[in-house]
């Protein structure tokens, strides 16, 4: 089955061949393979952990070069963080990516391509990482969305296999999808766009203040009882609807707010790429518009404003996060936690006429991935240090901020391992091809070997006979067919009919769709039924498919072909 085989050092050896004799990988690009391993701080410190997972979060951020994006927070914890600027999620819908990256193990052995599994009682009894911890000795608390909820984690977010307490979600969660947006009319609908005022809202709050206070709760419990702690908190936004305080909005004055780069759906796209965003049609606001099916297109001021609200969510998350870090600073716990900022996936804001998530696209699968570790990647703080000040977004003055390194390949399903390695556990083994019995194996790699070499680390080089495997993301996407229809977002198992496989290197993402069988779970290698090759550098943005195109076709078939193994 493609992806267990395609990680097997053979293959990857493979791949490395291939492309330095295609000429394709700059000598410089194994310079991946050159950090050194191992935890650069005091060894026999124990380390906490604050593991801060935001929803459908592509990285518009400072830190990421964003100049429209206000995130100042954010941008702080940056500052002191190894920052990987080309991380990816291995399928970007929730369910699958949280299941894939808490496992670490890929969709294709968690066999979660839709939300209605639970990988204990469906496929194998894989360990997690907060499993992980909590049977090192740590306790392991879940606030908000980490799993996600329902079936995929068996209605208690796999509690108690990975948490020591039951995992709290935010009471006001449950007016998401209920209609207190206040409209044009005046009347209140389920909206896309939904700023509000929160003292107006059921409760008088919002999901993700109720998630951040009872963080600081719980940091505070901890503290006292004086425990090794790994405390997952999931953020809600800024997946939508966009219901989020609205004075955030004043950020981003409409008439500033641009259109995707390329709004258009690409010419060469395959149909089978596209993904129809049906559930942006089905909020109120938007189903008024009356948009024709699949490809719209949404009207542009409607565009502009989706782009606006989806901004503004992200500075809220920005203001929490940056509450949820200074709570962890005064408690004098930001000299022994590492903390970690993710998403599970990426979302399109209009690029390729496309909204939404659910596409193999970068602009979906690629995620903010930053990792603070005290000593390591900041100077050890000391009682009293302020490293992490709240930052007024609505005061500050931006400044251009150092775009961060490293520039590798990274994928979430190597989350586990990293985190095992910095907190100084055991690294989980790799996982052989075939792993359904095995409990605790990782398909992942520690992502340590690319944090910056810090002084006199260099010289000491890697150790001998390791194996490095070059710097390739691979994710994966279903479809129910090869032209959109209704389910073509999200099909259920049993309706997969082409499976996406997607790989992205440092110069190119190729992605074949082939044909999938869900009762075997099988996949037809002779069964293509659209391919998709981008260039890095000449298209970043992914508007030009080259697969199809006769003069580098050869070329471009044979670099596909790696994926197969
Ligand atoms: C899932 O939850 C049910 C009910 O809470 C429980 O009986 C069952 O054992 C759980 N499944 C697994 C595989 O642990
Ligand atoms: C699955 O793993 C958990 C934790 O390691 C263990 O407690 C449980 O008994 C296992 N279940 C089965 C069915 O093996
Ligand atoms: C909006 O754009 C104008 C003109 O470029 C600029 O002066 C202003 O600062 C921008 N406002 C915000 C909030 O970014
Ligand atoms: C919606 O659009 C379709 C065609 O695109 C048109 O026939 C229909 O009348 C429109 N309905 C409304 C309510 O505007
Ligand atoms: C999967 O099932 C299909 C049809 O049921 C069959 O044609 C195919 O050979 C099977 N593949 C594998 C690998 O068993």
């Amino acid at each position: 089955m493609g992806l267990q085989r395609r990680l097997r050092p053979a293959a990857a050896f493979l791949l490395a061949g291939l492309l330095c004799a295609a000429g394709v990988l700059p000598s410089s690009g194994a310079a991946a393979a050159d950090g050194t391993r191992g935890v650069r701080r005091p060894p026999g410190d124990s380390m906490n952990v604050l593991f801060i997972v935001s929803d459908d979060l592509r990285p518009v951020l400072g830190c990421y070069g964003d100049l429209v994006v206000k995130s100042p927070n954010i941008d702080q914890l940056a500052l002191q963080s190894v920052v990987f600027q080309n991380a990816f999620a291995q399928q970007a819908v929730c369910a699958p990516s949280r299941v894939s990256f808490l496992t670490g193990r890929r969709p294709d052995t968690t066999r979660l391509y839709d939300f209605h599994s639970y990988w204990r009682a469906h496929v194998g009894n894989y360990s997690t990482l907060p499993q992980y911890f909590k049977e090192n000795g740590y306790i392991t608390m879940s606030v908000g969305k980490v799993f996600h909820p329902g079936v995929s984690s068996n209605h208690s977010d796999d509690y108690p296999y990975s948490w020591s307490v039951p995992p709290f979600h935010p009471s006001s969660e449950k007016y998401e999808n209920t209609k207190v947006c206040r409209g044009k009319d005046g009347q209140l609908h389920a909206n896309l766009l939904c700023p509000v005022d929160v003292a107006e809202m059921p409760e008088g709050t919002l999901p993700d203040i109720q998630s951040t206070e009872e963080a600081i709760r719980l940091l505070k419990m901890v503290k006292e009882k004086n425990s090794k702690f790994f405390l997952a908190v999931g953020y809600h936004k800024p997946h939508i609807p966009f219901r989020y305080p609205q004075e955030f909005l004043e950020l981003y004055p409409l008439e500033n707010i641009t259109l995707a780069p390329d709004p258009d759906v690409p010419k060469g796209l395959p149909s089978v790429a596209y993904n129809p965003w049906m559930d942006i049609r089905r909020r109120d606001d938007v189903q008024a518009l009356n948009i024709s099916f699949p490809y719209g297109p949404i009207p542009e001021d409607f565009q502009r404003q989706i782009r606006q609200n989806y901004f503004a969510s992200v500075s809220y998350l920005d203001m929490l996060v940056g509450k949820l870090l200074n709570a962890l600073n005064d408690m004098g716990l930001s000299s022994n936690t590492i903390v970690v900022f993710t998403s599970d996936h990426g979302w399109s804001l209009g690029e390729h006429g496309e909204w939404a998530k659910y596409s193999n696209f970068d602009i979906a699968t690629r995620v903010p991935l930053m990792f603070y570790v005290p000593g390591m990647t900041a100077p050890l703080s000391h009682p009293g240090d302020r490293n992490f000040p709240f930052i007024d977004l609505f005061t500050q003055v931006s400044t251009p901020l150092p775009q961060g390194k490293p520039k590798e390949m990274v994928e979430l399903v190597s989350l586990f391992p990293t985190l095992a390695e910095l907190a100084g556990l055991r690294v989980p083994p790799p996982c052989p091809v075939t792993s359904f019995q095995i409990s605790l194996c990782t398909e992942g790699q520690s992502m340590v070997q690319y944090f910056p070499p810090t002084k006199g680390e260099h010289e000491k080089g890697r150790s001998e006979g390791e194996f490095h495997r070059p710097p390739v993301a691979f994710s994966q996407y279903p479809r129910p067919g090869d032209t959109p229809q209704p389910n073509s977002d999200l099909p259920l198992l049993k309706d997969i009919k082409v499976m996406g496989y997607s790989m992205r290197t440092d110069t190119y993402r190729c992605t074949l769709w082939l044909g999938f069988n869900p009762s075997n779970f099988s996949v037809d290698w002779n069964d293509i039924h659209a391919g998709e090759f981008y260039f890095a550098e000449s298209d970043p943005n992914q508007d030009h498919n080259m697969y199809q195109s006769e003069k580098d076709s050869h070329f471009v078939k044979k670099l596909c072909r790696i994926l197969e193994h």
